[in-house]
């Protein structure tokens, strides 16, 4: 078999047999394949797709790349990714609290979205790095562990996701199914909460997409024994108004200290009742009181300082050692939109995201959201506050509209799909 055979039938729109695939994977994990070579291919996928048994040998192929793991009674949860998206260090939490063990593999920034390792890593000391037993043993000892993927789990996915970061080739559908099923299949979690972003700051734009990936995802898990709720949730807004390392590492304390109430606690809340009324077998109700009260008595925020702690982290030594910008409305009117994109970007080009793989991140870099959609701003006002060892001048700090009339208001979920 010859990989320029095989990106040259890809660029005819042709379907990839299963032998094709799983020589392309094996390959590329091998060496033989090179990298530029891998990012041609990707590229013809992302722009031709593929066909939904394409994606199942991806997936299949990708998921064989490594080792799996064997967690007993654990509920799992992925992200699409976001802007703001720090669900999974508020969900986790709380859902152990409730009793529920949870087990969690996150991955670094891709694109202009955050990655949840990548959030962790401001904590001074975190250990993210747990081999397989130290995993285990904690969501055994305290009902939680965030590791970043451990080493020998879906290699394939390491190689590709950190290649399709720099290579434009990060919002295709199958190449999303495949990267976060074979991940989710290999943790050996039988019930999986997505949430499957959509909007202008998602990798997914519209419904429709949105819609296919779900679908694909709900029949990859039948396929493997996995109960999947997907959720299709709203990314044209940033989530809760801290973006960037360190600053949203101090939303998820505000949020599970009951000190904010906005987008993030409510999605929070409906992703976790999800999973503890997939992980104790009740109702989406009974879960959703049980999951306000270990809000509401602190049970979640112990929870994350007991996770926190266990895996050797200083939650009092976060530092945001960075100028300070207050951006000051010239104009008067309600804010009518906050551009989820164009804030990851800002974020990202402050030193909070990777432009390169190699980028090294500054994790006191970021932007606070002074306002929210349809807040009134007089002149003069601050809208948002970034913080940053950039210089600025050149940076277009242009993230949002403010227009005579309010809009109607945006749905935070749109579907579940099940
Ligand atoms: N999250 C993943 O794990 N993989 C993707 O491709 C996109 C989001």
């Amino acid at each position: 078999m010859n990989i320029i055979d095989i990106i040259v039938k890809k660029k005819n729109k042709e379907e990839l047999t299963e032998e094709e695939i799983k020589y392309v994977i094996n390959s590329y994990v091998e060496g033989s394949i090179k990298d530029y070579q891998m990012s041609s291919l990707l590229m013809a996928i992302t722009i031709n797709d593929m066909s939904n048994d394409e994606i199942k040998y991806m997936t299949k192929y990708m998921l064989e790349s490594g080792n799996r793991l064997d967690l007993k009674d654990v509920v799992d949860k992925h992200s699409t990714g976001g802007v703001g998206d720090k669900t999974t260090l508020i969900v986790a939490p709380i859902v152990a609290s409730c009793g529920v063990r949870v087990a969690k593999m996150s991955g670094r920034g891709l694109g202009h979205t955050g990655g949840t390792i990548d959030k962790l890593e401001s904590i001074p000391n975190i250990n993210l790095n747990l081999t397989k037993e130290e995993f285990i043993k904690e969501v055994d000892d305290i009902n939680m562990a965030i590791t970043s993927q451990t080493d020998n789990l879906v290699i394939a996915d390491k190689k590709i996701y950190a290649l399709r970061d720099v290579t434009g080739t990060v919002e295709s559908i199958p190449l999303i199914a495949s990267s976060i099923m074979s991940k989710k299949i290999a943790s050996g979690a039988k019930k999986l909460v997505l949430d499957v972003k959509v909007g202008n700051g998602a990798l997914i734009k519209n419904i429709e997409d949105a819609r296919r990936l779900a679908n694909i995802m709900v029949s990859l898990g039948k396929e493997n024994n996995i109960d999947v709720i997907c959720m299709l949730t709203n990314m044209d807004i940033p989530l809760g108004s801290n973006i960037g390392n360190t600053l949203e590492i101090e939303e998820v304390l505000d949020i599970l200290t009951n000190k904010k109430d906005n987008n993030l606690r409510h999605l929070c809340i409906e992703i976790s009742s999800y999973m503890v009324s997939l992980g104790l077998s009740i109702t989406y109700e009974e879960a959703k009181k049980l999951v306000i009260s270990k809000l509401n008595d602190l049970s979640a925020y112990n929870k994350f300082l007991e996770f926190i702690k266990y895996q050797h982290g200083d939650i009092t030594k976060l530092t945001k050692k960075a100028r300070v910008y207050n951006i000051k409305s010239n104009v008067e009117g309600y804010i009518t939109k906050i551009d989820a994109y164009k804030v990851g970007r800002l974020s990202m080009l402050l030193g909070g995201g990777r432009e390169n793989k190699e980028d090294v991140i500054d994790y006191s870099a970021g932007i606070i959201l002074n306002k929210n959609i349809n807040d009134y701003v007089n002149k003069g006002d601050i809208l948002f506050t970034i913080y940053t060892n950039k210089d600025i001048s050149n940076i277009d700090l242009n993230i949002l509209n403010i227009t005579k009339d309010k809009i109607d208001e945006q749905s935070l979920i749109y579907e579940i799909i099940k």
